[in-house]
């Protein structure tokens, strides 16, 4: 199958929320929640994916002529590219019922790692949620990254037990998921953390810790202060607050304050290998890719995920050839420039 016709497919097998775009830009979604859309005026997703089209990558073929390297090594683990799907709850929720989480994550881990990746997974309230993507992973020798919602330390340590049994090589928090209705309230309270309260969470940790939905240089410095290993600069897809810039726009300055302390990860509508050209030139180690992994399993299970990844893989070793950069330590920020026009 072609990855257009992946995408086609996953039209008739998905729930009315999502129009399975031919690119996911979140226009036609806009503020559609539940399903795949943004928060209040549901722009901060489109404009996540705008920001990388007003960057160009700067064509220079008087080079050596090689072949280019995509490969990545992150964490001790060797990956095809510089990709990772990123983590979606509740996908019957947003998607439709063909798949539940159980079954969209036995579906992604293996296709991730097969395809020479590795995916993120969403947490929920539901304890089976947790349970299922960390026995997945542990049955994919832990290439996969459970992201577990900021509850306090009590649940954190009971989801952790599980990821510890899983052998996932690195865990991630998605900090920001306190903008979402559902973890107001509860008990044992979840949500907005101190940069302490973080880092005794943190060292109760004993893999590499992701902290998932950095905006600020004052944030990543927090993260950076608590011991995570990583960030994403991620604002959850315009999802848990109207109004944000978008991830583009705020990376360069992240970048910059804490990119020679920790690894830079960055997600929100990155859609090809272009894409993830220009993020890495901007100072990213790598890229989480969401919602367009949704389509692909909806449209063609594993074949959808490695049919999209050689996609992403193709057009970031073409984009890399023709601007001179023969590895992934090769691409620099004189690669890209801001559109004038
Ligand atoms: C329906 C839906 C569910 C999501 N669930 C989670 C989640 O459980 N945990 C999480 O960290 N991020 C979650 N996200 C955010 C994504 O991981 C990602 O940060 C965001 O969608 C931006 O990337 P994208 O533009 O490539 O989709 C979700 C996003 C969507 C659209």
């Amino acid at each position: 199958m072609k990855d257009e016709e992946v995408i086609q497919a996953a039209r008739g097998n998905m729930g009315p929320l999502c129009k399975s775009c031919p690119v996911c830009n979140g226009k036609a979604c806009g503020n559609t929640m539940p399903g795949p859309g943004a928060k209040g005026s549901g722009l901060g997703a489109i404009r996540n994916y705008e920001a990388w089209q007003k960057l160009y990558v700067n064509m220079d073929t008087l080079t050596e002529n090689v072949e280019a390297d995509t490969t990545c090594t992150l964490f001790g683990k060797t990956f095809r590219l510089p990709v990772f799907a990123g983590p979606v709850g509740h996908v019957d929720l947003h998607y439709g019922d063909k798949y539940d989480d159980v079954s969209y994550n036995d579906i992604l881990i293996p296709a991730c790692k097969e395809a020479g990746i590795a995916a993120f997974t969403g947490d929920g309230m539901k304890p089976l949620t947790m349970e299922a993507a960390t026995q997945a992973i542990a049955e994919n020798d832990g290439i996969g990254i459970p992201t577990i919602k900021p509850w306090g330390k009590e649940t954190f340590l009971e989801k952790f037990a599980l990821v510890q049994k899983s052998h996932a090589f690195a865990v991630a928090m998605d900090v920001d998921a306190s903008g979402l209705p559902f973890l107001k309230g509860i008990v044992p309270p979840a949500g907005r953390k101190t940069e302490a309260e973080l880092k005794e969470i943190i060292s109760l940790a004993d893999v590499p810790f992701i902290v998932k939905g950095i905006m600020t240089v004052k944030g990543a410095i927090k993260a950076r202060n608590a011991g995570a290993a990583a960030i994403v600069v991620s604002n959850h897809g315009g999802r848990v607050l109207d109004g944000v810039p978008a991830s583009a726009t705020v990376l360069p300055e992240i970048v910059e304050a804490v990119g020679k302390d920790m690894k830079i990860f960055v997600d929100g509508g990155i859609r090809s290998g272009t894409d993830i050209f220009k993020a890495l030139a901007l100072g990213a180690d790598a890229v989480l890719i969401a919602r367009p992994f949704v389509n692909r399993i909806y449209g063609a299970q594993e074949e959808g995920v490695q049919v999209y990844v050689d996609r992403l893989q193709s057009e970031l070793k073409d984009t890399m050839e023709m601007c001179g950069a023969k590895d992934l330590a090769s691409i620099t920020s004189d690669m890209i420039r801001k559109s004038t026009d």
